[in-house]
């Protein structure tokens, strides 16, 4: 079903992850998909869609840096028009306590998670209000709305993003632009596996992770994809200022006993 047929997608991080997953879906759905990352390997990415018939270009761009930003821009402005589909997916995750957190990793998390969300919204929505319409989404995470534990700047930030889903989805209603954020759970990617191997047990820390979700397992890429290819569809037409929950139950779990089969939670 080629329902994002004609349109031009805008992917940040869309070198590996679920940016990459993303970038996949959307182009299989039609779009034309513009992928932006920091790693020159976005460029291979492209290619690789593009073998599957798919129609993307690439720019390597540091999305926290205007001036680079710009150059990305317009060559893909020159090459498609504008921008109708934005998903703001890139972001940089420093972990450990708040203290012990160094300046500079905390303004790098702020100028890549909120900051590049800025600027790639501020450059792409003069088109969206010109053409009256457009889809904007960012990527947030349950960690906007939980307390995990040594996450408090990423979290910090991505609390800010489904903040800045809500107010921007009211400022730009009107103008046919809609807004939504997506927040997923655990989900399995570089940044995951990155993040784990850096602990002491990386292969119990992936079992405990599946574990605290209620569906007993960590989420995959295209699990993501395909809720953020609904709200960049029509099929979402009335769906704006909505932060949605891709997180195998967990945010709505709460303190659960250690062995659930003492409880009966069968139909007598
Ligand atoms: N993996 C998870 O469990 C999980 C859970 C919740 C939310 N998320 C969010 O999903 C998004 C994608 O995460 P992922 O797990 O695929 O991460 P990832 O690290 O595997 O991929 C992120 C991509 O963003 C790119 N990037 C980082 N900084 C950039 C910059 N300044 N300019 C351009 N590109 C840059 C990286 O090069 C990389 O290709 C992020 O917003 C992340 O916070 C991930």
């Amino acid at each position: 079903m080629a329902e994002l047929a004609g349109r031009v997608a805008l992917v940040s991080g869309a070198a590996r992850g679920i940016g990459r997953g993303i970038a996949a879906r959307f182009a299989a759905a039609g779009a034309r998909v513009a992928l932006i990352d920091a790693l020159p390997d976005v460029h291979d990415v492209a290619a690789a869609i593009r073998s599957a018939g798919g129609m993307a270009l690439s720019c390597c761009a540091d999305i926290a840096e205007e001036d680079e930003l710009e150059v990305a821009l317009a060559g893909i402005e020159e090459e498609w028009g504008s921008v109708q589909i934005l998903m703001n997916n890139a972001a940089v995750m420093p972990t450990g306590p708040l203290h012990e957190t160094a300046i500079a990793d905390f303004e790098r998390c702020l100028a890549v998670n909120l900051r590049g969300t800025f600027l790639l919204s501020r450059a792409v929505i003069p088109g969206m209000l010109a053409a009256g319409r457009g889809c904007i989404l960012h990527m947030a995470s349950v960690t906007g709305l939980l307390g995990l534990p040594g996450l408090a700047i990423y979290s910090a930030t991505k609390g800010a993003l489904i903040a800045l889903t809500r107010a921007m989805s009211t400022d730009y209603a009107r103008y046919g632009i809609r807004v939504n954020s997506v927040s997923p759970g655990t989900i399995d990617t570089p940044m995951l596996h990155d993040f784990v191997a850096a602990q002491q047990n990386p292969a119990e820390l992936l079992r405990q992770f599946a574990e605290m979700h209620p569906l007993r397992r960590i989420g995959q890429v295209e699990e993501v994809a395909e809720v953020c290819l609904f709200l960049a569809s029509d099929r979402a037409s009335f769906v704006t200022g909505s932060n949605y929950v891709v997180d195998g139950g967990l945010s709505v779990r709460g303190e659960q006993p250690q062995d659930e089969s003492q409880l009966n939670t069968q139909e007598s």
